[in-house]
């Protein structure tokens, strides 16, 4: 049966046992109104570990004050019928008060201590949202710290968020194994997204352009990285409802694109008030 944690105490009380019995702790960090990429996240994770722990927690330090932090959508007995049914042990829910003691405030927060995530954090959805990393590590270390895991998995549909925890890890020492997960989509390709539910049917079906830009490139990579480039504008171009922040070709870690070989292609656009990403793999010959 699964287990809810709303208290720091909670979870430490809940885990207590599991650690002194030798079990390895697998981490799911997520924001709630869980979907099937979540749950993919859940199932991943029980393959590396003993136990499975959710968090849901909408983290106010990752939203810019113009964001959607107020309207992000707080779903959470449907969350625990989702961890109930991919076998989570247990789900810790904090308040706000429990992570950021005394209460949250942006200025707050940054006359104290923060993890501060370095230069890859300046390019693509760093660039566009200014401290969103920032925001992203610190409440991602702070939930390591308690939650203590041996492995903690991430979905590549975040995938610079993905890019700068390994990075964490890795600076931090933090002796924690990270997962990349792959990113779970519709049937029509759209990539599994909480922010999805924003988007009304007009929006939906426009949406669809992003997955079917990023198949175009990766179509066209074989022609380089120009050619992948061109055929995912041309395809985003006939969608005038979706307005485009940036594509980018990139290698695998983000840096620029090599000549030949593995990369990655980047989308972010919104569509009316909806900010959505998505990338994909690609192979330039
Ligand atoms: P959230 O957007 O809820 O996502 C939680 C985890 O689910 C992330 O690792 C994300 O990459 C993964 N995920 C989301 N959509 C997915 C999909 N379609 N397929 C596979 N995985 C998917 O990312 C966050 O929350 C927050 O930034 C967090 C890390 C929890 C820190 O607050």
């Amino acid at each position: 049966t699964l287990a809810l944690a709303h208290t720091r105490e909670e979870l430490a009380d809940l885990l207590a046992a599991a650690r002194r019995d030798g079990q390895r702790v697998g981490f799911v960090p997520t924001m709630g109104a869980l979907h099937e990429g979540h749950a993919s996240l859940m199932r991943v994770a029980a393959e590396h570990a003993d136990l499975v722990v959710v968090s849901v927690f909408v983290n106010p330090m990752q939203f810019a004050p113009t964001e959607d932090l107020e309207r992000y959508p707080r779903t959470l007995p449907a969350d625990l019928e989702v961890c109930a049914a991919n076998g989570v042990t247990a789900v810790f829910a904090p308040a706000t008060d429990e992570i950021y003691p005394g209460g949250f405030g942006h200025e707050t927060v940054r006359d104290g201590v923060t993890v501060a995530p370095g230069r890859l954090a300046t390019i693509l959805d760093g660039a566009s949202r200014p401290g969103h990393f920032d925001g992203v590590l610190t409440v991602v270390a702070k939930l390591f710290g308690l939650v203590q895991p041996d492995v903690a998995v991430f979905g590549e549909k975040d995938y610079q968020q993905l890019a700068l925890i390994r990075a964490m890890v890795r600076d931090l020492c933090m002796p924690i194994r990270i997962v990349g997960a792959e990113t779970m989509r519709e049937p029509d390709g759209l990539a599994m997204s909480s922010r999805n539910r924003y988007l009304d049917p007009g929006q939906r079906q426009a949406a669809t352009v992003l997955s079917r830009a990023l198949r175009a490139a990766q179509q066209q990579a074989a022609y380089g990285e120009e050619a992948a480039r061109e055929a995912a504008l041309g395809v985003l171009a006939t969608e005038p409802a979706v307005v485009l922040d940036y594509l980018a070709l990139t290698a695998p870690d983000l840096a620029e694109a090599p000549e030949v070989g593995e990369g990655r292609v980047l989308v972010a656009a919104r569509v009316g008030d909806t900010r959505l990403i998505d990338n994909m793999q690609i192979f330039f010959d």
